[in-house]
């Protein structure tokens, strides 16, 4: 299963963000038995708690482990934080960095995501970076330079294409059901696209997030310059999150 993020195999990333308790390794047991022949990679980012317990019981399955947030020093006192590199140590190799839940629960800024996006780096894992606008950006008319202010106050001034993946969240798209149009979504893909070659990043994968499941992965993987998905809901359950899978072995 790769481990870096790579433009010519789609990705789905699940993340289940404060959920799971130790019987939820039974839906991982069930994911892992449907990926036999799965035309996609897999990362799955379950709750700290459960990460170094799952890398150990699913070893040698075709699944990667990342984590949903990091500190961005490597050590030090930090009550209740865990840094980039503990993360690698127990096997991970991505990291999520500025979900818009962190940027609203936590006051997560551009700044901080950027550094910790050079911790998740600085210790060899993929940085999995969001950005998105909320409702009242878009009723504003105001998305792509919402998204071109987080992309470059997020990003690094090089960005590193190895180590680097680009996740397109609409805020109110999260967890809501609603979903941006195809048009919708191609336009800021592309416009992510752009952005990202000019700063030679082509090799970024950029993925959609917000209510992606079952019932539109179908079209939503399809788009242009759609080069995976982050999941929330939809991986909750094995039986979804493989339909979702599926959509990639159609067509
Ligand atoms: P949902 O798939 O539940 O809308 O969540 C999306 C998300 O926030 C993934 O990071």
């Amino acid at each position: 299963m790769a481990e870096k993020p790579s433009r010519t195999r789609p990705l789905l990333v699940g993340n289940w963000k404060m959920n799971g308790l130790r019987a939820s390794e039974a839906e991982v047991s069930a994911l892992a038995k449907g990926l036999d022949g799965a035309r996609a990679d897999i990362w799955l980012c379950p709750p700290i708690t459960l990460l170094s317990h799952f890398i150990g019981a699913f070893k040698g399955k075709p699944l990667s482990w990342g984590a949903q947030d990091c500190h961005a020093q490597e050590s030090g006192a930090h009550t209740g934080d865990v840094s980039a590199e503990m993360l690698a140590d127990v096997g991970a190799v991505s990291v999520i960095v500025g979900h818009s839940e962190r940027r609203r629960d936590h006051a997560e800024t551009n700044a901080m995501v950027r550094s910790k996006l050079s911790a998740v780096q600085r210790a060899g894992m993929v940085a999995i970076v969001c950005i998105g606008e909320t409702l009242e950006e878009r009723e504003r008319g105001d998305v792509l330079p919402v998204l071109e202010k987080q992309l470059r106050e997020s990003l690094p001034e090089e960005v590193d294409g190895s180590k680097t993946v680009l996740a397109y969240e609409p805020v109110w798209a999260i967890g809501t059901g609603k979903v941006p149009s195809g048009d919708e979504i191609v336009e800021v893909h592309g416009f992510l696209r752009e952005r990202l070659d000019a700063c030679g990043a082509a090799g970024v994968p950029i993925l959609y997030g917000g209510s992606l499941g079952p019932s539109n992965a179908d079209w939503l993987l399809r788009l242009d310059n759609v080069d995976g998905g982050l999941i929330g809901t939809a991986s909750l359950k094995a039986s979804s999150f493989l339909e979702v899978i599926r959509a990639c072995q159609q067509g």
